[in-house]
């Protein structure tokens, strides 16, 4: 009876329902019975097939961090407003400002090429295991394994790519006891096609972000590009658009509560199989710290961004990247922490070894196995902290980053005056273009400065400041503002006319530039941490990893009837659920769905974050919903399911039972930000913009409707 119970317990913790983010290409193993039995009506090979046109070839990378979907046979991709943002800052000026206004590309030429974005497919996925590990000898050390792995995956890689238009990477999974090959094709001629302005795209901004009920239409779209062949191209007016195997058809229906969703898309980061060491320096000291530095900096970017348009497209991608993990952080936090997580996980690890008590000899393995976890953390959390505060806090501070920069324009200079080969006159003029300042406000970052040194000064004991840093904060007696005030007014980096005198006479007075109080600064501080704290960080992980192999090894030999998932690793999973509400706290209960009707309720409120273009308060008057109103007459904007999430599955297609679109993922709830350690059915929602609302904006707001004859709707 207890060995019942005890499996029952553990059964609960492993890939409940709706939990897991499962590979593609071992759906037909493990997941389609379980599939249909929650309503899907396809098939495996319609989701991933290597020889036949499957959704995989839908589903892209976008722009490295996000996910698309394509939705015409035009080259046609939806994704987020928050991803395609930093593309849309590029392209705006104060004069045409896309970001505030919103763009919409009235015919082909008017779409607009989109520097450095890219889209990435994948083509093929195969488990190369075996071939990774073969030439591992017995008696290596984590760091000999770790190179020689290294060097294999090298030259995998390269064996893959050869003779071939593709490119193709290796992850490893479940922490290196299994290893996948990725096959790949990238698109580089990327163009807008359209975005709704900020204020709908972003609606209720950081006041709601991480949040449900939500009503912002995160998309823009773009368009990918090919050559006459349909192959990728660099940018080029002959390029045309890019015909792909599948995209997907959507579905103007709707859904209801409990309907069968999958999400597609390629999740980031997740950390489901941490020992409680590991989630209690989580949640007690890293979370903490990061919060606090960003809370200071936050206050300081948003401050001048309000006075100054400039200052605002400067600094609004960065302040959204920065704000975002801000409070990602804060909600893990507290969801950690109410929920009792270190001890949930102190409770599992209690179980797993029960379950194998009668195997004497493994079950001292692994108790071993979970004191040397104790160990390694208590030695890791005073390192862990230096790099926080590494680059938290003083890499939060633009100038230092930028006068690193010039180590290497100086090592080119002394280069080219000995006659070696080298790149000083092209990294000149790439330094020349920066200024004056397009990516600092010198102000601004005096004092982000001023405040980090400070925090810095109080928190960070003598023994452990780069030496250069320690000298001057002692002069000023840990003053950060007075440390700010002789570096920016003695600096030839911090301000755009000295800026530009340096860069015009580098060449004949770089010594003086040498002696720059910040260059010297700046190098002292990625010297020191290069040099003595983050080889440390990289040899604990690694002797992290290595532990976590075993545990992990450990629960999947051990629990034999369960199935894992491998934790994201950036590449391209499956999750399925359903749509479906949750009860944030006692007596409350959260719908499943939002409408345009709660937009405007917030909107009256007259807060800054709930503006929106008056058009849309026009239009909402006029309730010209037309095909994209619900049945109940409502037209809505956003729903939450149940599917596994994190960073990354942004812009995913949210797909229902028959392989139709149905929206776009966006978010999570705060109460559910903590799944990334600790997913948790019973509150844990994938927040999405229904794709109807999409359209609805796309053809009745922007009067881009000739869109949707490309794409192909089912009534
Ligand atoms: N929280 C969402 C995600 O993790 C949306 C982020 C948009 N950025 C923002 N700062 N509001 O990416
Ligand atoms: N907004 C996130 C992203 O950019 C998705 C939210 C999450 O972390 O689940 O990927």
């Amino acid at each position: 009876m207890k060995k019942l119970l005890i499996l029952l317990t553990l059964t609960s913790f492993i890939s409940k329902a709706d939990e897991g983010m499962w590979m593609p290409q071992l759906i037909e193993a493990l997941n389609i019975k379980d599939m249909k039995k929650n309503g899907f009506k396809l098939s495996a090979e319609q989701i991933y097939s290597i020889n036949k046109a499957s959704m995989k070839d839908a589903v892209a990378i976008f722009g490295g961090g996000c996910t698309g979907e394509l939705i015409s046979n035009k080259g046609l991709i939806l994704t987020n407003h928050h991803c395609g943002f930093s593309s849309i800052a590029a392209l705006s000026t104060v004069d045409k400002d896309h970001l505030k206004n919103g763009y919409w590309a009235m015919k082909a030429n008017e779409e607009l090429y989109c520097k450095d974005l890219t889209v990435v497919f994948i083509k093929r996925i195969e488990d190369v295991t075996t071939k990774v590990i073969a030439n591992l000898k017995a008696n290596y050390s984590e760091v000999q394994k770790d190179s020689a792995i290294k060097a294999t995956i090298k030259n995998l890689e390269i064996q893959a790519k050869k003779d071939s238009q593709y490119d193709a990477f290796i992850r490893p999974f479940f922490y290196g006891n299994e290893y996948y090959l990725f096959i790949t094709e990238t698109f580089k001629d990327i163009r807008l096609v359209g975005t709704p302005p900020e204020s709908i795209g972003k609606f209720g901004d950081e006041t709601d972000n991480w949040v449900w009920p939500r009503h912002n239409a995160d998309f823009s779209m773009f368009r990918i590009y090919a050559n006459k062949d349909n192959k990728p191209n660099e940018y080029s007016e002959n390029n045309v658009p890019y015909v792909p195997q599948h995209s997907f058809p959507i579905s103007l229906k709707g859904y209801e509560k409990g309907d069968f969703t999958m999400v597609y898309g390629f999740p980031g980061r997740t950390q489901e199989y941490l020992t409680s060491y590991a989630v209690d320096l989580l949640m007690n000291q890293q979370d903490p710290i990061k919060v606090k530095l960003r809370e200071k900096r936050l206050a300081i970017m948003e401050a001048d961004m309000k006075f100054n348009d400039t200052i605002r497209l400067m600094y609004t991608a960065r302040y959204a990247g920065v704000a975002n993990y801000y409070k990602k952080w804060s909600g893990e936090m507290i969801g950690l922490k109410k929920s009792n997580a270190v001890q949930r996980k102190q409770q599992l690890e209690q179980e797993f070894l029960n379950s194998i008590s009668g195997d004497v000899p493994k079950k001292e393995k692994y108790s071993t196995l979970l004191n040397q976890f104790k160990k390694i953390y208590l030695e890791f959390a005073p390192l862990s902290k230096q790099y926080d505060y590494f680059t938290e806090c003083l890499w939060g501070i633009e100038c230092f980053k930028f006068a690193s920069t010039f180590q290497n324009l100086f090592n080119e200079l002394k280069k080219k005056q000995v006659g070696l080969d080298n790149k000083f006159d092209k990294l000149l003029n790439d330094t020349k273009a920066l200024i004056p300042f397009k990516n600092i406000n010198p102000e601004t970052d005096k004092k982000l400065c001023a405040a980090m040194l400070t925090i810095y000064a109080q928190d960070v004991e003598s023994a452990f400041r780069p030496p250069y840093l320690d000298s001057i904060l002692t002069t000023y007696k840990n003053d950060g503002q007075s440390v700010a005030n002789f570096l920016y007014s003695n600096s030839n980096f911090t301000n755009n006319k000295k800026a530009k005198l340096m860069l015009d006479d580098f060449e004949k007075n770089y010594q003086l530039y040498e002696r720059d109080p910040l260059f010297l600064l700046a190098t002292d501080v990625l010297k020191y941490y290069q040099k003595t704290v983050i080889p440390q960080v990289n040899y604990f992980e690694l002797q992290i990893t290595e532990l976590q192999k075993e545990y992990v090894k450990g629960l999947r030999e051990n629990l034999k009837n369960k199935k894992f998932y491998p934790d994201a690793n950036g590449t391209l999973r499956v999750a399925y659920g359903k749509v479906d509400d949750y009860s944030p706290k006692d007596a409350v209960q959260n719908l499943h769905y939002t409408t345009i009707d709660g937009l405007v309720e917030k909107n009256k409120m007259g807060i800054e974050d709930y503006y929106v273009k008056p058009r849309l308060l026009e239009l909402y008057d006029k309730k010209d919903f037309g095909n994209y109103v619900d049945k109940n007459g409502k037209l809505r904007i956003a729903f939450i399911a149940s599917n596994h999430t994190t960073g990354g599955n942004s812009g995913s297609p949210v797909i229902n039972a028959k392989g139709e679109l149905i929206g776009t993922n966006f978010d999570r709830n705060w109460e559910g930000t903590m799944s990334d350690i600790n997913y948790n059915p019973a509150f844990c929602r994938n927040i999405v913009l229904d794709v109807r609302f999409t359209l609805w904006m796309i053809d009745k707001y922007a009067g881009a409707g000739y869109l949707l004859n490309e794409m192909k709707l089912v009534k």
